[in-house]
């Protein structure tokens, strides 16, 4: 049986900051940030770590799910602002929690995150080897984001998705098929410079500001463009899927322009792409589970769906999975 999304949640850290926020102290606009985005607002967490988004929007997915926190017997975090390189944040999810019996690790893919951990997850499920496992896609993008600088301070958020993989009860519906990629040529344009084995940590790699996200836009731009609208069609394609059969595309949301540009390449008009870039801005490996969590509540995502999951990031990474819906909220 193919493996599926039996429950899913989200978190938000509560405090709203708007584009007027940077007017006040960088040099850009609302027009400029919208019009290049699609960003109007986005979630900033005052306090705490990646974990403290991760643990309420668990516990939602465990309590929608009616099961005990006892029968999760693997827990998988992708995130590329882990609570600390190690332990993993895998490690102080399942702490916090109080989770006795199961084990767990990190998935870094950057925005492709939950996509590369879901297909992890399916195959823990498919293969028998986990029965439940809690599959968590979260960034707190506030902690490495350089809010000094204006090209990148304004596209990003905070927050989490939290799911629940478990095998479905119809051969024909759950997670059907991936198409996932990394080219590691791509790591140029988009990456942390210091803080790891590579240019560990000092008081000159601070002062350079090393430890903040370093992006070449206008690079990463076309080569999302690219990447994502490719394999979203590719999916198509390998599971002969018109514009007509898909319901939803679940884009990674970055920038509006991005999901627009696969929204095209896939003939699917305004109606069928879950876009929330507006409120959000860009939350990592985030953006995927907080859009099927939210549809899934406003009751728009319904059992018998076909929807394609999207994303390109850091790497570079990107894929597309095909879903076939099979809960209703
Ligand atoms: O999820 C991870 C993957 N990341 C992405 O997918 C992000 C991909 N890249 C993008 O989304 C876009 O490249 C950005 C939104 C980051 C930038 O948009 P752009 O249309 O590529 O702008 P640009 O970088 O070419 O910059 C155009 C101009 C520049 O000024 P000059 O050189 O033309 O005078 C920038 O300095 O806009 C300037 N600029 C800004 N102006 C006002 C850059 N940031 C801002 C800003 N406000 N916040």
């Amino acid at each position: 049986m193919p493996a599926t999304i039996t429950s899913i949640a989200h978190f938000l850290p509560p405090d709203i900051f708007t584009n007027k926020y940077f007017e006040e102290y960088l040099e850009t606009s609302d027009e400029w940030i919208m019009t290049r985005s699609g960003i109007s607002e986005r979630r900033f967490a005052k306090e705490g770590a990646t974990s403290d988004m991760i643990v309420p929007a668990a516990l939602e997915c465990i309590e929608k799910r009616g099961i005990s926190k006892e029968d999760i017997d693997c827990i998988i975090v992708a995130t590329v602002t882990p609570d600390h390189l190690f332990p993993s944040t895998a490690c102080v999810v399942q702490n916090k929690l109080g989770i006795k019996k199961c084990w767990g690790y990190d998935v870094s893919a950057a925005c492709s995150g939950f996509l590369f951990a879901l297909e992890s997850a399916c195959a823990l499920v498919e293969s028998g080897r986990a029965k439940k496992v809690l599959l968590c896609g979260a960034d707190k993008m506030s902690s490495i984001v350089n809010f000094q600088d204006r090209a990148q301070a304004i596209l990003f958020g905070d927050g989490a998705g939290v799911c629940l993989i478990e095998t479905s009860d119809d051969p024909n519906s759950g997670i059907l098929d991936s198409i996932l990629n990394i080219d590691g040529a791509g790591g140029q344009y988009l990456h942390q410079v210091a803080g790891g084995s590579f240019k560990p940590a000092s008081h000159e790699t601070i002062d350079k500001g090393e430890h903040y996200i370093y992006q070449d836009g206008q690079a990463v731009f076309k080569a999302a463009v690219v990447g994502m609208a490719n394999v979203s069609e590719e999916i198509m394609k390998k599971n002969n899927l018109t514009s007509d059969d898909v319901r939803w595309l679940v884009p990674h949301q970055a920038n509006l322009r991005i999901i627009s540009a696969t929204a095209n390449r896939m003939g699917l008009s305004n109606d069928k792409v879950m876009v929330n870039i507006n409120k959000y801005g860009n939350t990592t490996a985030a953006t995927i589970p907080i859009c099927l969590s939210e549809w899934l509540d406003k009751g728009e995502l319904v059992k018998g769906d076909n929807i394609v999951l999207a994303s390109f990031g850091a790497g570079f990474t990107w894929g597309a999975t095909y879903i076939k819906w099979n809960m209703n909220k």
